[in-house]
């Protein structure tokens, strides 16, 4: 399925870039051209970037 129809990205390449490092939508944009056109699927991406980060917790000790 397509996360990014404006560039025909996959959900699995977006997955591979977040996995990679890309860690934002311009990232994914700088590394699939995924969101750089009408910018429709931003919220497709932010999905699939908590998808594969999960959230963050930090740990307070002390
Ligand atoms: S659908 Fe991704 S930029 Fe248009």
């Amino acid at each position: 399925m397509y996360a990014c129809i404006c560039h025909a990205v996959s959900e699995t390449d977006v997955e591979l870039a977040v996995a990679g490092g890309a860690d934002s939508i311009e990232a994914i944009g700088e590394a699939t051209c995924a969101g750089t056109g009408c910018g429709s699927c931003h919220v497709v991406l932010e999905g699939l970037l908590d998808r594969v980060c999960g959230p963050v917790f930090v740990l307070e000790t002390g």
